[in-house]
């Protein structure tokens, strides 16, 4: 085991990724007195004026090894689930490299739906009753049996489109058609999990765990449709805000203790290492918490929420993660709360346009807010928007209320041509903004 010693007092770091995620964490990262270097592979505008972008691809793992070799590097936090998946923090850590993240078995918690399901069901977790299909018309039948509403998803990583709740079971048939006959989803769709259909309000815990002991973040609500009032097609997520009143410190230590340590001992029993944020995507069913979805990594929007509440140095958890101290660590939290704003193009998540100018954010950061960069690029002076979901505004403060907003006076300083942002975001926790 590396001691703490080993870690040094300076640390360099290199975050993958190029997203609002990352940016939240090279963010809290460069707030840390250690780090006196921070690399970020490929990054953004945003994320690089904190840190150094350098081009390689998040599926480059072999380039991204080498850069960490080439830029000496301490400490490497991985940011998207895809090259968690590919075993990069296998290839990593062959090479003497310290590195946050799961292994690439116990990455398939987030890879494969079928492999969180069966460990969940063998391990006693609470969850959505299912089955699991590489027959089509087996899977018909069963969706027959069943009934409707009943859910269907794609076994493997389909960057969040892979499901299907489905209210009729024409639709739930259609599903299978999609994912399994034409292949909408590629292979992720060779197996289809079809599972019951849960009622109750969502909310995200994301824990630190070193593969033993597991840590709680405060809890988190996305919002993953992309109109108000939870309308419109599934997205990336508009928004979120923490701590989600929905999670009491009662369901938080019932999460803890039913879900997140008995997946965190499950995964050691399989021989999985994991040393990482775990994320569990809950149900707050009228039967207590049930899981939804395991990933594999830091939520994006949740980080962008989270990390700016915690109090204590991120660099810290993350090496007694890694060293498998975290029991004896001390992970604190920021009284306030968070509430983010995702600023999307126009028709995101259908298709949109790229390359609108940006202007307003050194005018929305005089507001108090810190404005994360997910989908956008440098042209010339300018910054355009180059992604789905282009920025997220984050407000901080006293209470949920005040947080919001400070997010939405900054959000309303930002502009480029066809900008859609939700105006609801956080109303579980205050109710709708013209209620007030
Ligand atoms: P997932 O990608 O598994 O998180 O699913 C995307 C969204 O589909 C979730 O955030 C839920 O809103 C919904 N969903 C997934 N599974 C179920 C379920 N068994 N019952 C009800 N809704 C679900
Ligand atoms: N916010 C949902 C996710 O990160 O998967």
């Amino acid at each position: 085991m590396v001691s703490r010693l080993e870690w040094g007092d300076i640390l360099r770091i290199l975050v993958i990724g190029g997203g609002g995620r990352e940016h939240a964490l090279v963010w809290k990262l460069a707030q840390s007195p250690r780090v006196t270097k921070i690399y970020c592979a490929p990054g953004n505008p945003g994320i690089g004026k904190l840190a150094e972008c350098v081009p390689v691809p998040v599926s480059d793992l072999q380039g991204l090894c080498q850069l960490a070799i080439d830029k000496k590097i301490d400490l490497t936090v991985v940011g998207p689930e895809g090259p968690l998946t590919e075993g990069i923090v296998d290839l990593f850590t062959a090479n003497g490299l310290k590195i946050f993240g799961p292994d690439k078995k116990a990455a398939q918690l987030e890879g494969s739906k079928t492999f969180a399901k069966d460990l969940m069901r063998k391990y006693g977790i609470p969850t959505a009753k299912y089955a699991v299909f590489t027959d089509a018309d087996k899977a018909k039948a069963y969706i027959e049996k069943e009934g409707a509403p009943i859910v269907v998803k794609a076994d493997g990583l389909a960057a969040g489109k892979g499901v299907v709740v489905a209210m009729t079971t024409e639709e739930a048939t259609s599903a299978v058609d999609m994912i399994m006959c034409d292949q909408a989803f590629g292979n992720a769709g060779a197996q289809v999990v079809v599972e019951e259909f849960m009622s109750g309000e969502e909310a995200s815990l994301l824990a630190f765990t070193d593969g033993k002991t597991v840590v709680p973040m405060l809890a988190a609500q996305d919002h993953k449709r992309v109109f108000d009032q939870d309308r419109g097609p599934n997205t990336g997520g508009m928004g979120a805000y923490a701590p989600a009143p929905i999670i009491t410190p009662t369901l938080l230590t019932e999460v803890v203790e039913r879900i997140l340590q008995p997946m965190a001992d499950a995964l050691r029993q399989e021989n999985c290492l994991y040393q990482g944020c775990i994320y569990a995507g809950l149900m707050i069913t009228e039967n207590g918490p049930k899981v939804v979805e395991f990933n594999a990594r830091f939520g994006d929007p949740e980080t962008q929420v989270v990390l700016p509440l915690l109090d204590s140095d991120l660099t810290y958890i993350m090496e007694a993660c890694i060293d498998g101290t975290l029991k004896d660590s001390t992970v604190t939290w920021k009284n306030d709360a968070a509430v983010c704003v995702v600023m999307a193009s126009g028709g995101y998540p259908g298709d949109y346009q790229k390359g609108k100018v940006i202007t307003g954010v050194s005018e929305a950061e005089s507001e108090n807010a810190v404005v994360f960069h997910a989908g956008t690029s440098a042209r010339g002076q300018d910054i355009i928007t180059s992604g789905g979901r282009v920025l997220g505004v984050t407000g901080l403060g006293a209470s949920i209320q005040e947080a919001l907003n400070k997010a939405y006076s900054a959000v309303k300083r930002i502009h480029f041509e066809e900008v859609h942002y939700r105006k609801d975001i956080a109303y579980r926790a205050v109710g709708r903004p013209d209620n007030n």
